[in-house]
């Protein structure tokens, strides 16, 4: 494998299992995956797919930058070349964001509807295209640079068609960028 990524997530695990799936086809491999919920439906699929698992269970820190802190130290013994956070459900600090290359996948067409319930959002703001976004970490929820984005027309949808959709699309929006921040190509091109 050309490249290792940690993805870190906080439910379902079906952007994980996705990449667990795709990305070694294209040279990465997903050396760890990382929850901040003992309870998270993604820690059986990473077993699953044989990738260690490492549980950092947020709610018993009292301070974001204590978890932060413990993150970047868990992160650090893994060596990888990027961190993917695949529904992680929390806002990281400076601690993480100044020293860890991240990238974050985000079910709208960022910089609208940033933060919870982003798919019932867009599907009810009135435009006729949602989408979804991937982009750089930063400290600003859902705010760093985007990597790229897939829009998505709502046009003769009704919301259950357009949700499961989107939670397609973004699967497919995720490994594309993985390609481009890891190797400069669209995937089709390695
Ligand atoms: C995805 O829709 C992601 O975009 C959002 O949280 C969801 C996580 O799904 N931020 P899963 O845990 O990968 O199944």
């Amino acid at each position: 494998m050309r490249h290792r990524i940690a993805v870190l997530f906080s439910g379902t695990g079906t952007n994980l299992a996705y990449l667990a799936e795709h990305a070694p086809r294209y040279g990465i491999e997903i050396a760890v995956a990382i929850s901040n919920r003992p309870d998270a439906g993604g820690i059986a699929v990473a077993e699953r797919f044989g990738i260690p698992v490492v549980v950092l269970a947020s709610d018993q820190y009292t301070q974001r930058e204590a978890f932060d802190r413990d993150l970047v130290q868990t992160l650090a013994s893994w060596q990888v070349d990027l961190v993917v956070l695949a529904g992680f459900m929390r806002i990281l600090t400076p601690v993480f964001t100044d020293t860890v290359r991240a990238i974050n996948l985000h079910p709208s067409l960022l910089p609208r509807h940033k933060g919870l319930h982003a798919i019932r959002r867009s599907w009810e703001d009135g435009e006729p295209e949602g989408g979804v976004s991937v982009h750089w970490v930063t400290s600003e929820l859902d705010g760093g640079a985007i990597i790229l984005q897939k829009r998505l027309a709502k046009k003769g949808l009704d919301f259950a068609t357009y949700d499961r959709t989107i939670r397609r699309i973004e699967k497919e929006a995720l490994m594309e960028a993985l390609c481009l921040v890891l190797d400069s190509k669209p995937c089709a091109e390695l």
